[in-house]
């Protein structure tokens, strides 16, 4: 397997640089021990974990704009912090609801963790899909309640693109109704809705992608994204002429598609564990950049 980087030794000292002097006077959305801003929505491969190594890179270049084709739940931005940022994501619903927390949210809707509510509730929201309504102020509404109600804050859709995600019977929820904070947070911050290569980039932008998981051994590719998708993606950041930094399972594929193309490589250990062959073992995480 690849060359282990010294990254992940360096960091301690870095990540106490993590928050500036505005996140810290945002008490109500901080994120105790100085790890910037609580991302306001749960995300199946969200990466708060990984915070610490990308900023260890983004700290060179701070006066860059920011850029996460890959966004979700904005868990990495929002750890970083960037002054300037464009962050994209294909899925519309998660962009509709920042785009929302940009104009400084407050919940109008009652949101109660109680089964028969969380079914009303998405119907609602399936019904505004249905109208063509996704990117109205109650469906962002609704989006939050579903993503804080429905198991585990997944985001899945059936063939018809209505959501699907069943209750989560969670014990205790505390849900947020006012967002005002997020705003000035989100000021110089654009969401955007897309596939990532209709990005506008310029050499003078760090990118940071968190595609997809490359899931070697299935059939299906996960949310759509195959690895036709992969390869496609690994040339167009091959060819940024800026700062670049991607992070993936560490399969043997992924791992050589970005040596191929001149990316320093380092493995890291992620908190999830894989069985692997009857044991159960520490998942391996790549993090590969160039022109950092
Ligand atoms: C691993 S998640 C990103 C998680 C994010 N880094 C975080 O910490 O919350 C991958 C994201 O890629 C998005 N995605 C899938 N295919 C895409 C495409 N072709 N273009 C842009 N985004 C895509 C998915 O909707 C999903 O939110």
């Amino acid at each position: 397997m690849s060359a282990q980087s010294g990254l992940a030794a360096s960091l301690s000292a870095k990540e106490l640089q993590l928050v500036p002097p505005q996140a810290a006077r945002l008490s109500s959305i901080s994120l105790p021990g100085s790890r910037g801003i609580r991302p306001p929505l749960k995300w199946a491969g969200g990466k708060r974990w990984l915070v610490s190594h990308v900023a260890a890179l983004y700290d060179q270049h701070r006066n860059k704009r920011l850029i996460e084709p890959f966004c979700g739940a904005l868990a990495v931005t929002l750890g970083v912090l960037p002054d300037k940022a464009i962050l994209n994501d294909v899925n519309s619903h998660p962009i509709n609801f920042y785009n929302r927390l940009k104009r400084g949210l407050k919940v109008s809707i009652d949101m109660v963790n109680d089964e028969e509510f969380y079914y009303r509730h998405r119907q609602e929201f399936n019904n505004l899909i249905l109208a063509n309504r996704e990117d109205s102020k109650e469906a962002a509404e609704l989006f939050y309640y579903l993503n804080r109600t429905g198991y585990n804050g997944l985001c899945r859709f059936n063939k018809r693109g209505l959501f699907n995600v069943p209750f989560g019977k969670y014990k205790n929820i505390s849900y947020r109704y006012d967002f005002s904070d997020y705003a000035s947070v989100f000021k110089d911050w654009y969401f955007v809705n897309g596939d990532f290569e209709l990005l506008d980039v310029t050499s003078k932008d760090f990118l940071y992608a968190d595609p997809p998981y490359d899931v070697e051994f299935r059939q299906y590719a996960q949310q759509g994204f195959d690895w036709q998708d992969q390869v496609r993606l690994a040339d167009w950041l091959a060819i940024h002429r800026g700062p670049v930094v991607v992070s993936n399972q560490a399969t043997e594929r992924i791992i050589e598609l970005y040596k191929k193309r001149r990316f320093t490589i380092a493995i890291l250990d992620a908190p999830r564990m894989i069985s692997c062959t009857g044991d159960r073992a520490k998942a391996k995480e790549i993090l590969a950049y160039r022109n950092i």
